[in-house]
């Protein structure tokens, strides 16, 4: 296939914005069950209250986030990815997102060692599930399941489902990273209904993980931006570079 030929292939026409995030652009298509998801080099933490760019981020995160859902797809987990069309954007299919995200914890860090006054890097005697209510003029607070029943985020069914995902999710993720070299201490994700299922959604990059270097413990995410440390850009790229291998 010629190069115009792959771009002619790839090539989706962007209808409307329907949703502007923090870090992602959400675009109609001509196909009313999927939608464009466009990577932006935009960061922000603490719910907003710090902002930035990272040079390339969007980038790299669409091509990570494509691998890794290319990945869990493969194991047997469905989510909404469709289709890497170009280096910021996918096709994914048009969910429902359920207002809940959901963290896993291997070891303390970040918001867990701040609320349980635990070292960063602290060993958990049993891997950590957390939900948040997904409203940013809460400052996205720490939920349980009977909030989400009692504020009916979900059903119940939707509720167990989404647990077993993720807990497969998280053993899947753990050994995809560990032969990379990487820790995943902990991550957030998200979920869709989809024809009356439950499927992965949002994104799965450095935004949305910790990951530390096995051995030297760096750093290689998000919180280089959260926390100043510098090298953002290179700690994406070290990500991206060792799954692309
Ligand atoms: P936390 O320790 O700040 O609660 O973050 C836990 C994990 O969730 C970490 O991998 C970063 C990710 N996360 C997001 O993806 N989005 C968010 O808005 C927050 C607060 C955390």
């Amino acid at each position: 296939m010629t190069n115009l030929q792959l771009i002619e292939e790839n090539y989706m026409e962007k209808k409307e914005k329907l949703y502007e995030g923090k870090a992602k652009i959400v675009y109609s298509t001509e196909d009313p069950g999927l939608v464009i998801q466009h990577f932006k080099d935009d960061a922000t933490a603490f719910n907003a209250a710090k902002k930035g760019t990272v040079a390339n981020k969007g980038v790299m995160n669409n091509k990570i986030s494509t691998k890794i859902f290319q990945f869990l797809e493969k194991e047997g987990i469905p989510t909404h990815f469709e289709k890497y069309l170009n280096d910021r954007e996918m096709l994914i299919k048009k969910v429902e997102i359920v207002p809940v995200e959901v963290i896993i914890r291997n070891k303390a860090a970040g918001s867990l060692s701040r609320m349980l006054g635990l070292k960063e890097g602290a060993p958990l005697a049993a891997t950590v599930l957390e939900f948040c209510y997904k409203k940013d003029e809460l400052n996205d607070p720490l939920i349980n399941e009977y909030h989400i029943k009692a504020l009916r985020l979900a059903s119940e069914e939707e509720i167990n489902q989404i647990k077993r995902y993720t807990l497969k999710i998280n053993e899947l993720m753990s050994k995809f990273f560990a032969n990379l070299n990487l820790e995943l201490i902990d991550f957030k994700l998200e979920f869709g209904r989809y024809k009356g299922k439950i499927i992965l959604a949002d994104e799965i990059s450095p935004d949305t993980c910790r990951l530390w270097e096995v051995g030297t413990g760096k750093k290689l995410d998000k919180d280089r931006f959260r926390h100043d440390l510098g090298n953002i850009e290179e700690a994406y790229q070290e990500v991206l570079s060792r799954i692309e291998k």
